[in-house]
């Protein structure tokens, strides 16, 4: 058993001697692990994107896996080739300029802009059926980091709330949820953009404002200031992400503590300039990790 004051101590040495975990400022991240054991789990909010984050981002043949949105690629594909190679080459197209290290954020919000709007008109157009989409659902390529479901369980078990902000589909997000859990855990709020139904439970529409990948800040998380409000207590934030767009998921926290920044790096080994963006953005990144073993290591001293 070790003793509280050796616990950070070890983990700092953990990750600076894992050649997959990148940390620029080891000296700030103790001091924020410090404060958050402090704090306890009764002082804490995690905030996580789902796609590529709590979502893996590829299987062991080192294939791509799917996304929310990718839930209708591949479905609609099989029933509806004509209609699944829309949304596939929107993706082929838009995927890439979210990515592109050499553009600015400010340069790929009217195309993120194009493909989010386009690919909703498709849903609603089509009307998809709720239980259509429960059923894409069951047979997509989503699949959860090792120790997603644990890492879910154990934060309700702690009285941690999860906030899941996605820029993907939230409803596809608690049909996963469900299917895997049996039941969305009582911590979890989704802000997140929501397909609503008509009477028939037929897509007619989506939720506003609308939250794409670089929208995911201030300017959609004004209708869920009373959610803030109800956590106004929890002032430690650990936050999950997986791109640029997620760094400001925690401006609705009402506080100034400490965020734990742990980003996923899914991109290539050779792409130096983004793997230093991201050691700049983020605290901690790991690199192509398949699990949540690390953000689980972090809950667990906090408890
Ligand atoms: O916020 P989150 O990481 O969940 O964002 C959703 C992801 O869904 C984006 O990063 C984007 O690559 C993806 N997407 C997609 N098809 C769309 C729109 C977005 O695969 N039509």
């Amino acid at each position: 058993q070790l003793k509280k004051a050796d616990v950070i101590p070890q983990l700092m040495t953990g990750i600076l001697e894992n050649e997959r975990i990148l940390c620029a400022d080891p000296t700030t991240v103790a001091a924020k692990f410090r404060k958050m054991m402090l704090g306890g789990a009764g002082k804490t909010v995690v905030i996580s994107d789902f796609d590529f984050t709590l979502s893996r981002y590829a299987n062991e043949k080192g294939e791509r896996l799917s996304t929310t949105h990718g839930v209708f690629d591949d479905n609609v594909m099989r029933l509806n080739p004509e209609l699944g190679q829309k949304f596939v080459d929107l993706k082929n197209k838009y995927y890439p300029i979210e990515f592109c290290p050499k553009m600015t954020m400010e340069e790929k919000i009217p195309h993120m802009e194009k493909w989010w709007g386009t690919s909703h008109s498709l849903i609603v157009n089509e009307r998809f059926s709720k239980s259509t989409i429960e059923d894409f659902v069951r047979q997509s390529r989503i699949v959860f980091k090792d120790g997603a479901e644990d890492f879910i369980q154990s934060l309700d078990g702690h009285n941690i709330p999860l906030v899941i902000f996605s820029a993907g589909i939230g409803n596809i997000i608690e049909y996963f949820l469900e299917q895997k859990l049996g039941a969305i855990p009582r911590n979890t709020h989704f802000i997140s953009n929501m397909i609503l139904f008509d009477e028939e439970e037929k897509a007619c529409g989506f939720s506003e404002p609308l939250i794409h990948t670089f929208c995911k800040n201030s300017s959609v998380i004004q209708k869920e200031t009373s959610f803030f409000h109800e956590i106004a207590g929890r002032v430690n934030v650990i936050l999950l992400g997986d791109s640029m767009g997620d760094i400001h998921m925690d401006v609705g926290v009402e506080r100034d503590g400490p965020t734990l920044k742990i980003g996923y790096y899914n991109g290539s080994l050779d792409d130096t300039a983004s793997l230093q963006h991201y050691e700049e953005v983020y605290d901690i990144v790991l690199i192509h990790d398949p699990t949540l073993d690390f953000a689980q290591k972090i809950v667990d001293i906090i408890n």
